[in-house]
């Protein structure tokens, strides 16, 4: 809903917010209020606060306002030059050197729906979903007009922000900086979390309290990144996962990004997003447009899961392409830690075969298929089969593939190229390096430059051959380094800081391509496991691979911070072999998958060294998540208790009648006491029945003290003991039982007490150092 009064005040509401503007005496749009829904009224002047006397040494904006200082005002747009003191969301140079702006109010329009971003993803609405307001703000001096764009998603609680900068003037106008969105709150009692990390420790939460100067998250590497991901949250002290007010803002944007947070002397708080102003300059000619890329911005009153909620729901059907909305998942092997770079046809379908058996759908041949890779020094950008280890080429395999009963699936590492491969030959100019430099390697390669549309081109020809021959269902879209060397042989001097942006132009517009020419493929995004997971990427490719690190207890983190914006059925989750070759932990097959199923399954392994029960325990597993698989991808995903400062971590998922709850621990403690989890989302007045799932243990944890409760005796790693160890499946202690949904809510689910050192039976759970439960509950009529 959009109303607007006749004294130009502008009253974005969704079901549950309101977002409200008004054109200001000084004619610069003043922001009143961001936050829970307030009531439709004529007149919110009341909520701007405003010194009525001079302000010491501040600088008045004009003789007419008197006492009238943008310092202190809170703003939409932040320009520099005319008293406000604050971080400028917008900086531009002129022909004559001047770098002052002053954008005032010229008109607005407002319409049903949304425009698509031209070059950049954007989110989709249709004229009942979404309305947009545009608001022409203009700088009669240099003639430059600035277009802010609203789009209000009533039913998602979700508003989106993109900036347009128009140059009407003569002469050229330098962008030294144009952020997304600029927010301005008139107090700072607030949390920020940001969600930082690097490779194999992405998106963990990070927390802290505001306070006076600018925090800064950033990302120089030319990709979104894992050291900082565009998203920030605001929210008011001791909000928790369930209850408090708290703000998001992400960036739909996969390049170089810059969120800040500033609070100036008088507390007042104004928060950033956008492309990095850092090593970018635009050169904007007469007539020319300048497109910012998007916020999507949201608010709740329920605690972070409110917050969470409000951006899967959007993702899930505003920026997933309509064709994968809801769609199931396929089950995946990926040969990438079972094999590396050493396999042939005959090895990857031996685990084709074996994996099959056990029940998974989709066989992803990872990196090593084409040129000569045999390791990562070589060959990226030669994208032809490796005959020696591939006889019957791509196109044999993936018959051989789908004769086992299997869809096939690729990696591939496109924006790259090794300076041994043959396109390298061919094209030296086409790598990003500075001609007067040695290069900076990362992982022994080279970026192609896709500013240059003539690579883009021959990227989707070469491309399209491979998916067109190999028949592929899926492909794993790679990315393996960060930018280094920036320096583009089709770009002028005066425009290289333009690269970094026009190389996301460049592979946006890729993207675009090949997905509309494959819209049957389903693409998965990778950088390095999460170097790259974020909005702009969801919108070509509906799944991103959450992180390389596959250990059960550091993927609990991992998923937990990236579930506050990314709903997990985006999430790759793959269970793979202990010891994790990330961390070298050994951690239970029935943990590995317990936390993967919270995500997108899969398994990454060597399946044909699986003992017979691993074997049994995987092909239980797989039907489990078959049986439970629209629940487990699209249903509503609630944190209950944070593996950042517990020893427990719990998450559930939910549809109108079943719940699924995921349930699991650090380390066992010793004679712990009594354990509750109360639960989330349930109907007060139903029952449900309550069971938890089907699980095994290996003998072997429970080292000589399985002599206590076997009435065979076995010698400890003898020739027995392996033999059940690998045969037998130990069943976990089953829990059962009923109970109503306000008890379970209000209560809490009481769990089973745990081994408490002092033997075993029946009623107790036992659940050892990374053990872990997963429990099905289900309403009853
Ligand atoms: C990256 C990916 C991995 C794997 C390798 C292959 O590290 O994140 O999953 O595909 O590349 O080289």
């Amino acid at each position: 809903m959009i109303k607007i009064t006749d004294q130009l005040e502008f009253h974005l509401s969704t079901k549950n917010t309101s977002y409200i503007m008004k054109i200001l005496d000084s004619k610069h749009i003043g922001h009143l209020y961001y936050g829970r829904k307030i009531r439709e009224k004529n007149n919110y002047d009341h909520l701007l606060q405003n010194y009525t006397l001079p302000l010491g040494n501040a600088t008045d904006y004009s003789t007419e306002t008197k006492h009238f200082t943008l310092d202190s005002t809170p703003v939409e747009v932040g320009s520099y030059g005319k008293g406000d003191y604050k971080q400028p969301s917008i900086e531009l140079s002129y022909k004559d050197g001047s770098t002052v702006s002053d954008f005032l109010y010229q008109s607005y329009d407002v319409y049903d729906g949304k425009r698509n971003l031209e070059g950049l993803p954007s989110s989709f609405a249709n004229e009942d979903s979404a309305k947009t307001l545009e608001i022409t703000l203009y700088d009669s001096i240099v003639n430059v007009s600035l277009v802010l764009s609203y789009s209000v998603f009533y039913e998602k609680d979700i508003i989106t922000r993109h900036v347009k900068v128009i140059n009407d003037s003569k002469e050229d106008v330098m962008i030294n900086k144009i952020m997304s969105c600029n927010i301005d709150f008139q107090d700072s009692k607030f949390d920020l979390i940001t969600l930082d990390g690097k490779w194999i420790k992405e998106r963990h939460i990070n927390k802290k309290q505001l306070s006076e100067g600018i925090f800064m998250i950033d990302s120089k590497r030319g990709v979104s990144s894992s050291t900082h991901n565009p998203f920030m949250c605001l929210s008011r002290p001791l909000t928790t996962e369930s209850n408090g007010e708290c703000y998001g803002f992400s960036l739909m944007y996969s390049g170089n990004h810059q969120g800040s947070v500033e609070v100036n002397p008088h507390q007042l708080t104004r928060l950033q997003m956008g492309i990095n102003p850092f090593d970018f300059m635009w050169t904007l000619k007469p007539t020319d447009i300048f497109q910012s890329p998007e916020v999507v911005m949201t608010f709740s009153s329920d605690g972070y899961n409110g917050m969470s909620h409000n951006y899967h729901d959007f993702i899930n059907e505003h920026i997933v392409a309509l064709h994968w909305q809801k769609k199931s998942r396929p089950i995946l092997i990926n040969n990438w830690e079972a094999t590396y770079f050493d396999f042939d046809e005959k090895k990857i379908v031996k685990l084709a075969k074996e994996a099959h058996k056990l029940g998974i759908e989709l066989f992803v041949l990872d990196d090593g298929w084409f040129g000569k890779r045999n390791d990562d020094t070589t060959s990226l950008g030669d994208w032809f089969e490796n005959k020696k280890k591939l006889p019957n080429g791509l196109e044999g395999l993936s018959k051989k593939i789908n004769d086992i009963g299997m869809d096939f699936g690729i990696w591939v590492e496109p924006e790259m190229i090794s300076v041994e491969s043959e396109l390298y030959k061919k094209h030296p100019d086409w790598a990003i390096k500075n001609p007067n430099r040695e290069v900076s390697f990362g992982r022994n390669q080279l970026i192609l430059d896709l500013c240059n549309d003539e690579v883009v081109e021959y990227l989707f020809d070469i491309l399209s051959d491979v998916f067109k021959r190999s028949k592929v269902k899926y492909v794993k879209w790679d990315m393996n380094r960060n930018f280094s060397d920036a320096y583009s042989n089709v770009l002028p001097s005066n425009r290289q800081k333009e690269l970094n942006h026009r190389y996301m132009l460049g592979l946006y517009n890729l993207l675009e391509k090949l997905t509309k020419a494959f819209p049957e493929i389903l693409f998965e995004s990778c950088a390095s496991g999460g170097n790259r997971f974020d909005m702009g990427m969801l919108y070509y490719m509906p799944q991103t691979w959450t992180s390389d690190n596959t250990d059960a207890l550091e993927r609990q983190m991992i998923q937990y911070g990236t579930s506050m914006v990314y709903p997990i059925s985006t999430m790759g989750a793959h269970v793979s072999a202990i010891p994790s070759h990330q961390v070298l932990r050994n951690t239970p097959i029935e943990t590995r998958y317990n936390v993967a199923i919270f995500g997108l399954l899969g398994y990454e392994l060597d399946v044909t060294k699986l003992s017979n029960f691993e074997k049994k325990v995987i092909i239980k597993q797989i039907n489990y998540y078959k049986k439970h698989r629209q629940l487990l991808q699209y249903g509503r995903f609630n944190r209950l208790n944070t593996p950042f400062d517990s020893n427990i971590t719990t998450w559930m998922v939910s549809n109108k009648t079943q719940h699924i709850i995921g349930n699991y621990q650090k380390l066992q403690v010793p004679n712990e006491g009594f354990e509750s989890i109360r639960l989330v989302g349930l109907n007060p007045d139903k029952d449900y029945e309550i069971n938890s799932r089907e699980q095994y243990f290996n003998v072997k944890s429970f080292g000589d003290l399985i002599n206590q409760v076997s009435p065979v005796k076995m010698k400890e790693n003898g020739i027995v003991h392996q033999l059940v160890s690998d045969n037998y499946l130990f069943e976990a202690n089953k829990e059962s039982f009923e109970a109503g949904g306000d008890e379970l809510m209000y209560a809490g689910l009481k769990l089973k007490h745990q081994f408490i050192g002092t033997g075993y039976n029946e009623s107790l759970r036992h659940m050892g150092d990374f053990g872990s439960r997963v429990y099905l509950l289900e309403e009853k009529n």
